[in-house]
């Protein structure tokens, strides 16, 4: 079996293992193979306790990346729930946290294939941390550059404990990404950002196991949060390959949901995608304050071939929609709940209709913005008294 690296633009293939994250036009790049895989040897390693079999990515090895040895945690096996009618694949279980691992498991295996000695990314904090933890698990260095002050306490915290060197840029999201994509290049550091299509076949997986668990009936709709738009694309390559293998008889709809502050897809959307927007990015969800994606043109694919829709929520709506989740006792972090919000907003507009089985994907944990969490209106402070118990229970 043969993989390689293909141009999405034009018909241009690079060898697998070639450090490279574009085409020498520009273009994105995508990982391709020539195999047809058969869904059910996938099922059949469900039951298997190999641990390479146990890995909610590496359970589709075939379909990701064909290796016997892979730096695996193990991820993946995240799980399903059924609320109000709806389903929630809760990625936030991944080992850092978040749906991250998925595509780092791969792009760190890679990394070690390739020689690399160092490891870097750009990073709203999820990212850094799943690196961090995939570096120190295969004893690479790794460097992260977050914007200062701008990601949330327990991701910084995290990323920090696993021992990864922190560069705080003074800047945004866009600008860390333009100076580590300019430093990978300058010091031969492997750079594992979704530009790397290695994470893209990685976070495919959240797809195929969640096909998986619904017995290969595709749902309707599936909706995931936007901000740099890895997850958009390998959503849209995931569903396209299951498609086109015959995993699933029909294409379900994604629905990519961004927040109002950071909308730069949502506005090329509304232009069919005849303009490439930028916006300064503001958000309370610091997960996807992103204004200048790299994934742009592998999203536009993703929404193009499921027939599929980009919304915006506003800050309001999306933590509203997050004290919904965490009502529930499932809970997640700010940019997973622009789910639901669009869900709300999809209904209220007709385009998503009743009956419809709809899977929000969730991406983070809730432990993982813990700024957005407190509430300070349910805390009491009294005297050590059971008076005061009394007093304060009313
Ligand atoms: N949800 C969470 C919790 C995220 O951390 C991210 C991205 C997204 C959604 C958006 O996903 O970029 O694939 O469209 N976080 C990146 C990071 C940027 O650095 O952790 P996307």
């Amino acid at each position: 079996m043969s993989e390689w690296l293909q141009c999405i633009a034009h018909d241009h293939r690079y060898d697998i293992n070639e450090i490279r994250y574009t085409c020498d036009c520009g273009a994105l790049l995508s990982v391709e193979r020539d195999n047809i895989i058969d869904r059910d040897s996938f099922d059949d390693r469900s039951t298997s306790r190999a641990p390479i079999d146990r890995s909610g990515v590496w359970r589709f090895r075939e379909g990701v990346l064909n290796v016997d040895k892979a730096i695996t945690h193990p991820e993946g096996g995240t799980r399903l729930y059924e609320r109000n009618g709806m389903l929630f694949k809760h990625e936030g279980e991944n080992p850092t946290g978040s749906f991250k691992d998925r595509g780092m498991t791969v792009a760190v295996t890679q990394a070690v294939r390739l020689g690399a000695s160092a490891v870097a990314c750009a990073s709203t904090g999820n990212t850094s941390s799943s690196l961090a933890a995939y570096a120190a698990q295969a004893g690479l260095r790794a460097i992260v550059f977050v914007p200062a002050g701008k990601i949330s306490s327990g991701k910084l915290a995290q990323t920090l404990a696993y021992g990864a060197t922190c560069l705080a840029i003074r800047g945004d999201f866009d600008a860390a990404m333009r100076l580590v994509r300019e430093a990978c290049e300058r010091f031969k550091i492997y750079l594992v950002n979704s530009i790397n299509p290695f994470r893209i076949e990685g976070q495919k997986t959240i797809i195929w196991e969640l096909l998986q668990d619904l017995e290969w009936n595709a749902p309707d709709w599936i909706v995931v949060p936007a901000g740099n738009l890895g997850n958009t694309s390998a959503f849209g390559k995931a569903l396209r390959e299951a498609h086109t293998r015959g995993w699933i008889e029909r294409m379900p709809r994604l629905a990519s949901i961004q927040a109002c502050g950071a909308n730069p897809f949502y506005r090329s959307f509304t232009e069919n995608f005849t303009t490439r927007h930028t916006v300064t990015a503001e958000t309370v969800a610091t997960a996807i304050r992103i204004g200048d994606p790299v994934s742009h043109d592998k999203a536009v694919a993703a929404i193009r071939d499921t027939n599929g829709i980009v919304e915006e929520v506003t800050d309001d709506e999306l933590m509203a929609a997050k004290r919904t989740i965490d009502g529930m006792g499932i809970g997640c972090e700010p940019a997973s709940a622009t789910t639901l919000a669009g869900v709300e907003k999809l209904r209220a507009k007709g385009v998503m209709k009743s009956g419809q089985r709809i899977v929000c994907v969730l991406t983070g944990h809730i432990l993982k913005d813990p700024e957005a969490n407190y509430r300070a209106e349910n805390v009491m402070e009294i005297d050590a008294t059971i008076d005061a118990v009394a007093r304060a229970l009313g």
